[in-house]
């Protein structure tokens, strides 16, 4: 007898279940196992997964099988991901459509949109305080606009990936406002406090993260009586991760925007997730935990999606969320790659590659299970000094010093700098300053530009090239942001927005500039070449297996200070990958790179055999090659 058409489909869920149960339940019942309701939530989540399932359109079950079958889709050398802010780049959704020729020329095939969610009205966090889960903002689109854009990048061959904010929502959320009118089950959604005896004691050991204009982590409202956990601005509420309806609600948000499209859920602000009275409440066992559970989840219901975990912090704390240990492959499957992009800022301004050698060296495993970076030079946040003293120690630096010189550098008013940037929450108590600013900014184009210093606008260029050489071959999914592939500066214009002024990270999130664009193949502007610049490199890591992100990666040392280098360990051969951090000419000695594994002598990012002189590899300023 014939079986129902469902049934194959039936058969899948389960064996998926079956599949990643000891992935999930032992997890969850060591986040909830002692409560008494457990039972009860076990039985609704699995109805939960079971609803997505049902609810998942044809195409995207499809794309789950093919994904089974290419596991590691998204660490091939063909992923280049670009970020950007939907109103910033097309104005709306439905305004991306036509854009997508230009992020096909550019050798996109990942796009990040930043927040598109619902968020509270008037000052949102750039979108990080959302409302509603399950709608668009409106001054984005619609649903619907969001489901076209999904599809027409899928035809492409293009992944979406999207920002799940679940440490927090705004206050302006439907659970919150349930809470504030006193509804208990909705109290227990967020951290509230009858007096201010437990937030005091929390406050002991945490940190502040917008200590300029949110301090401290809690917010009193008399109102309704109570203190309300809000790590990162007052509308933003953290929820309660220990109360497992919340997890419940979470997973049906992620199989929700996982059924309209979504590749690659970008879970914000990780570390904060889980309190516990005496530490920072950063990166928690507990945190790991739940990380694990909702990837399970996702791969039992929409296993064509993928997470990528957004945890800035120093790299010891930052690796398990890729998963170590018992949660080996199990965890994101990317994460940012905080100490490469802080290094990279470290190198360009001592124009020594020192610390960044002991940093990527000591601290990284060659290899990931299932896992993969997301590199990047900039994005929308700041950029925090996440250099710890110890590591500071090991190359002969005090840290405190160190990390006060990358401030001014980067802020500009370090005497010589290149660098035009802005402080982002000087916080006078820990002495600590983060920078605000454009890659272009940064990287010296804004001084030089407004001094008419040719050289110095040269300089900037190739500083820029150089960096987006460096995050496509290091090894991960290399996520351009939005105007850096046109070079575009500092935008000041956030000073008089009245919901922007007191955040200097708009600094450096510009409107883009499409006539610039325009003239990206004809142009001999800064603009056109690092256009055509980063056009190539992101053409040439597509073209190059060895950039694959499961081949292994090994920093080496050349006795050059001035140039980073490392191999990547392909089957196929070595790849060495070679950058000069500094505007001199420098030298490798030609035999030290060939007893690396770099035999043909040949650069596999300008296609070209590199010639030797003297038995020495010459390298232009901010030069980079990658050296077969
Ligand atoms: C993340 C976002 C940042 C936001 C914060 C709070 O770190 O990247 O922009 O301010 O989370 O949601
Ligand atoms: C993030 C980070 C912090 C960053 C902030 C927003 O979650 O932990 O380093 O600066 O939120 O900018």
């Amino acid at each position: 007898m014939a079986r129902p058409p469902s049934a194959p489909d039936d058969d899948l869920f389960e064996l998926r279940l079956a599949r990643s149960a000891p992935d999930l339940f032992p997890m969850l019942e060591a986040l909830y196992g002692a409560r008494p309701d457990y039972p009860a939530f076990r039985e609704r989540l699995v109805k939960a997964l079971r609803k997505g399932w049902a609810d998942r359109p044809a195409d995207l079950k499809r794309l789950d099988l093919i994904r089974d079958l290419e596991p590691d889709w998204f660490q091939r050398p063909g992923m280049a991901g670009y970020v950007f802010y939907i109103d910033r780049f097309a104005g709306t959704l439905k305004g991306i459509l036509g854009r997508l020729d230009y992020l096909e020329d550019l050798g996109v095939t990942y796009v990040h949109l930043m927040p598109c969610l619902k968020p509270r009205p008037g000052d949102s966090d750039g979108g990080y305080s959302v409302m509603d889960y399950r709608q668009i903002n409106p001054a984005y689109g619609t649903m619907a606009d969001f489901e076209a854009v999904s599809a027409a990048l899928r035809a492409r061959g293009m992944s979406l990936c999207v920002d799940l904010v679940l440490n927090h929502t705004a206050k302006e959320h439907a659970w919150a406002r349930k809470a504030a009118k006193g509804d208990p089950k909705y109290q227990d959604y967020y951290l509230m406090f009858d007096t201010p005896d437990l937030p005091r004691q929390y406050e002991r050991t945490l940190v502040e993260v917008f200590p300029d204009n949110a301090p401290g982590n809690f917010t009193h409202y008399p109102e309704f009586g109570k203190w309300v956990w809000t790590t990162f601005n007052e509308h933003q509420w953290d929820l309660n991760w220990a109360n497992p309806a919340v997890f419940l609600e979470i997973v049906e948000v992620m199989l929700f925007l996982a059924n309209k499209g979504v590749d690659v859920l970008r879970l914000d602000a990780v570390a904060f997730m889980w309190k516990r009275m005496g530490t920072r409440c950063q990166s928690e066992p507990e945190v790991h935990m739940i990380l694990q559970a909702l990837r399970a989840c996702s791969r039992i219901a929409s296993a064509a999606v993928i997470h990528l975990e957004e945890a800035i912090v120093a790299p010891a704390e930052m690796l398990p969320y890729l998963g170590r240990g018992r949660h080996d492959g199990k965890e994101g499957n990317l994460a940012y790659h905080n100490s490469l992009m802080v290094q990279f800022w470290s190198a360009l301004a001592t124009r020594d590659t020192r610390l960044m050698t002991h940093v990527l060296a000591t601290h990284f495993p060659d290899r990931l299970t299932n896992a993969t970076y997301a590199t990047y030079i900039r994005c929308h946040d700041d950029i925090g000094w996440a250099v710890t003293d110890e590591d500071a120690a090991a190359v002969g630096l005090s840290g405190q010093a160190h990390r006060a010189f990358l401030s001014d550098f980067y802020e500009g008013s370090f005497p010589g700098s290149f660098a035009q940037g802005a402080l982002f929450q000087a916080n006078p108590a820990t002495g600590d300053k983060r920078i605000s600013g454009s890659f272009a900014s940064l990287a010296g184009l804004e001084r030089a530009g407004s001094a008419g210093d040719a050289a110095g606008v040269e300089m900037a260029v190739q500083r820029i090239l150089m960096g987006h050489a460096l995050i496509a071959a290091w090894g991960g999914i290399p996520l351009i942001y939005m105007g850096d592939e046109l070079a575009l500066t500092n935008d000041y214009s956030y000073q008089s927005d009245p919901h922007h002024a007191h955040d200097s990270r708009w600094v450096h999130r510009p409107r883009m500039n499409w006539a610039l664009a325009e003239t990206r193949h004809t142009g001999d502007t800064p603009a056109a070449r690092v256009f055509r610049g980063t056009r190539q490199i992101l053409a040439r890591r597509a073209a190059t297996p060895a950039l694959h992100g499961a081949v292994p990666v090994r920093v080496a040392t050349c006795g050059n200070h001035g140039v980073f280098a490392f191999q990547r360990l392909a089957p196929t051969g070595t790849l060495l990958g070679l950058f000069n951090f500094t505007e001199g000419w420098q030298q490798v000695p030609e035999a030290w790179a060939r007893s690396l594994g770099a035999q043909a002598m040949h650069d596999a990012l300008s296609d070209q055999r590199v010639e030797t002189h003297h038995g020495q590899i010459v390298l232009p300023p901010y030069a980079r090659v990658w050296l077969t």
